[in-house]
Order: structure tokens, then sequence, then C-alpha cells
């Protein structure tokens, strides 16, 4: 069993971040809640704990607290921010509030400890700082370990007890050394190894549903796009034809889509595939429907019941694989506020209605996204497939506002390719997180040739993103813009028009619907 780390989260939106940094350094690392008690949970094999930052203020009576015990496990801690003020409250140190509000943006770190966390590092750093508190008084024991301008304790440490806190946030990029100073804490302080490695994740993992399938059969819902992909061929490498990919052609997909996944599937990379033309059955369910909650869970049910269809048609089929990934996982049960308001909701089969008749297979649960790309490589899936942009599991449906039809399907469909050819040859393209094509039932005037016209109008959307929760519209070259935009006019019979969405997320989405 690999070591791990704890992270105790107090609601920080840099908590993933610090579990990337932590897995980068080739450490295993779980996010959990920072009301888990250490009675509740297993910690054989625990090298550290940190705790992480968060927005509120451990002057508050009903701040989020933690389990003291965290503390007396003799394990290393290391609190960061919030963490470290949690830290000084619970040892007997003393916080107060800043002067001004609050101090946020970069800083210059004045190391007065060089060793430990600070081992090998330059004595004067930039790192990044952003708290409305103080530590005023470390707890008895502990040293201050670094300074800066504006804040007389930005690091501290019990080197005996090994408990360390520092008020800067090592985990952003605008802390360059950031990952060192987390290195020092595991590799240093903490002993930690690095043996979570991709090889070792593969192997053990093909191992493991090998054991756990025996000789039952499993579904793997295939969608093509990442996550699916890698859970598929995971999977095929455990269990090889036991395993039934099932792609459902629904019609909403774009150009070539199906052609694509027919040929890789059967030639490059051969798996027992089946595709299901589901598309008559899809436009059916979306018949008359026009808001996009409806849409969606229309979409939702028929996937749902051609899943239950499929697997009967296969038979004995025990479990059923899907792509979740690690912040699908903890987005539940975040210290923000549990488990969040719908916006959309979203397709996948984890909603599915009533009991499921299925165990689940989840090899991606622990992995987040970037580790998921680096596991298709190892398992031999090609860079374009794995650095496809996400494509939404109610497909084309939720980028044609209004009723959804073949008709519209297909002048939506013929928009977007354009969008993606030109997107894929400007040399910026990997910089974008999504960009496609969005139909509106809105029609405008306009003029070709000598004609008046009376067509549609297609949005073009195109926005950066790290991870999809924000976002922000991408600045598109002005020519790049105007390629498409004439192109998409001069080409598809039925627009008239072509706008640019300048909106954020939020406020916005990223999808229409
Ligand atoms: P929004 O529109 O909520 O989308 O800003 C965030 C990201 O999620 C994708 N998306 C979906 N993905 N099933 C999916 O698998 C869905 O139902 C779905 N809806 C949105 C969207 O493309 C973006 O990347």
């Amino acid at each position: 069993m690999h070591e791990k780390v704890f992270i105790l989260d107090f609601g920080s939106q840099t908590c993933q971040l610090i579990a990337r940094r932590v897995r980068e350094l080739n450490v295993f690392c779980e996010i959990i809640p920072h009301d888990t008690s250490v009675s509740d949970i297993n910690v054989e094999n625990l090298k550290a704990v940190i705790l992480s930052g968060g927005p509120a203020s451990v002057l508050d009576d009903d701040s989020p607290g933690i389990d003291e015990n965290w503390l007396k496990l003799n394990l290393p801690v290391l609190g960061i921010c919030y963490g470290m003020q949690l830290i000084t409250k619970v040892l007997g140190g003393q916080v107060k509030r800043h002067r001004q509000g609050r101090e946020y943006g970069p800083a210059v770190l004045e190391v007065d400890n060089p060793d430990e966390l600070f081992a090998g590092l330059d004595r004067r750093l930039d790192v990044w700082m952003s708290h409305g508190d103080l530590v005023e008084v470390p707890p008895p024991g502990f040293e201050i370990l670094a300074h800066t301008d504006d804040c007389r304790v930005a690091a501290i440490g019990n080197v005996e007890a090994k408990l360390f806190g520092v008020q800067f946030h090592p985990e952003v990029v605008h802390t360059p050394k950031g990952k060192d100073i987390l290195a020092n804490f595991l590799f240093r302080i903490a002993g930690c190894k690095g043996d979570w490695l991709m090889t070792d994740f593969i192997n053990e993992q093909v191992s493991s549903i090998r054991e756990r399938v025996g000789k039952d059969k499993v579904i793997c819902g295939l969608s093509g796009g990442v996550d699916s992909s890698v859970t598929a061929a995971i999977i095929n490498r455990a269990v090889g034809d036991q395993m039934v990919a099932v792609f459902v052609d629904n019609g909403l997909l774009r150009t070539g889509e199906v052609e694509q996944i027919r040929e890789f599937f059967s030639k490059d990379y051969p798996l027992n595939l089946t595709i299901v033309d589901a598309r008559r059955e899809f436009l059916d369910a979306l018949k008359g429907l026009t808001d996009p909650e409806q849409k969606r869970k229309a979409i939702g049910k028929t996937f749902i019941d051609i899943f239950r269809r499929e697997a009967k048609k296969i038979g004995n089929v025990k479990y059923l694989a899907q792509g979740t990934l690690y912040p699908d996982v903890i987005e539940s049960r975040s210290a923000r506020g549990g488990p969040s308001v719908t916006i959309k909701s979203h397709h996948n089969v984890g909603g599915w209605p009533g009991e499921l008749e299925f165990e689940l297979i989840e090899p991606l649960r622990e992995l987040f996204k970037d580790e998921v790309r680096q596991l298709g490589k190892e398992l031999g899936l090609p860079e374009k497939l794995l650095n496809r942009q996400p494509f939404p599991g109610p497909g084309l449906a939720v980028r044609i506002i209004g009723e959804v039809n073949e008709q519209r399907l297909d002048i939506l469909r013929q928009a977007d390719a354009i969008v993606r050819e030109e997107m894929e040859n400007w040399p910026g393209y990997e910089g974008i997180w999504q960009s496609f094509a969005v139909l509106l039932p809105v029609k405008s005037v306009g003029v070709m040739g000598d004609e008046r016209t009376y067509a549609n109008t297609v949005v073009v959307r195109a926005v950066t993103s790290t991870d999809g929760m924000t976002a922000d519209w991408a600045r598109l070259p002005h020519d790049l813009l105007a390629r498409i935009s004439s192109r998409i006019i001069n080409e598809v019979v039925g627009i008239n028009r072509v706008v640019y969405d300048i909106s954020s997320k939020p406020p916005s989405t990223i999808e229409w619907e």
C-alpha cells in the first residue's frame, strides 16, 4: 500500500491545487473534510497531514475546527494560511486581525531559519499572500522561521514536534519555490519516498479489477472523451472481452465522431465495442421540448433506458464502469457547504434513478484530469484523443437553444465543423479549454448579393479555463474570428449572422444550456 498524505479541507479554493502539487511530487494524497476525526479514518501508511487555507477566521466562534488528535499523532503537520492560524489557536498561540483588513498579493519572504522547510532555498523568496488574520504570537515551543515586511510571523515551526505553518500559499504558481517548500516538508521532514507512479498505478488497478470481476461481465459507457476512453482502456487491459464498451450514437454528436470512434476502437485500439444507433429515439424524446432542464432530463433518461437494454442483451452484466474523477468525488463533500446547488443536471450515469442494478467500477476516482491524461499516455492512447476538448454528455442538444430537430442539428453541425477546423489550425489552439458553435432561435435580417435574407444566428464560444469550474472568454485574434464568421455565413445555408460570446464563468456558464 502506498504511503499517503491527508489534506484537511477548510474550504480553500486552492485545496485541489495543494493536492495536485503533492501528487506531482509522486506522493499520494487525499483531501478529507476538516472535521474528520482521527478515529474515523484509516491512518495506516499516513506520512503527514496538511491543513489547507480557508475563507473563515479562527477568531470567529463558528469557524471550522479540527480534531486535535491530528496534532498528537506524532506525524508531521503543515498548516497553510488558515491551517497555520488554527494550529496557533489550538496550541495556545495568538492570532489577530490584519491591520489593513487583509493582505493580498505578492510579498518577499525573508527566511530566518534556513533549515527544514526552507532548506536549500534562497534566504529571500517571492511568495503569494492572501489572508485577513495574522499570527501574533506562535504557540509555546514554536519559533518564527520567516517573515515579510508586512507579516512578522510568516512561517512557524516546532522542529521537534514536526509541526509547521506558513502564512503564504506554497501551492500557487505565484510562489515560484512553493513546490520546493512542499518537497522539503514531504521528503525532508515527513520522510516520504515519493512512490506514487503511474505505471504502478496501472498494474495495481489491472490486477484489482481482474480479481474483482472474476468471470463476470462489465459494461462501460464510452463517449469518446478522455475519461471514458481511459476507463475503457484500463478495464480492457484487465478483463479483455469480458468488458463491452457501449457507444451510443444519440444523433447529438459532431461531424465525423461516430466514424472516428468506430475506426479507432476497432483498428488502432481494438476492444469489444458496440455502437448503438439511437438517433431516432433521442430525437423523439426531445420533440417539443425547449426548457433546458427538461431537455437534459429527457436525454439522461433515454441514455439509461438504452444502457439497461444493452446490458440485458449482453446478459449477466454485473459491473458498470465509469470515468468518475477525483474532483467529482470530493465536490459533494467540500467544506464550502456540502452538495452544491444544481445549476445544470449534468448527465452522467451516477445519476441513475432508483436502485442501481450494477456494481460500479471507477478506476479513475483517485485521479485528477492531468493524471488521467498521463495514464492514457502510458496505456498507449494517442495525444489527439487525450488532449480532446471536453464535450458535454447531452452533446449538441445543449448548444441548440430551443427545440432540437434534425434540420437545426444539421445547421449546427456544419457551423461547428468550421469552428473546429479553424481553431485546430490556429497555433494558439492548445491554450483553449473549449471552442464551439451555438445555434440561437433568433432570426435577423441580412443581405446577400442583392437579396434580403432572414436567417439564423450562430454564436461562437471559446473559453480558457483550468478545470471548467471558472472560465474566461478567449481573446481570439480578430482575423481568426473574421475567418470563422465569413466561412460560416458563406458555407452554411440558413445562417446570416455570427456573434462572439464575451461572457466569463461565473456569472455565465460555458455551455448555453
Ligand atoms: P458549464 O456549462 O456548467 O460546463 O459551465 C462546465 C463544463 O462541463 C461540461 N458539461 C458537461 N459535461 N455532461 C458532461 O459530461 C454534461 O451534462 C455537461 N454539461 C456541461 C461543459 O462542456 C464544460 O466543460
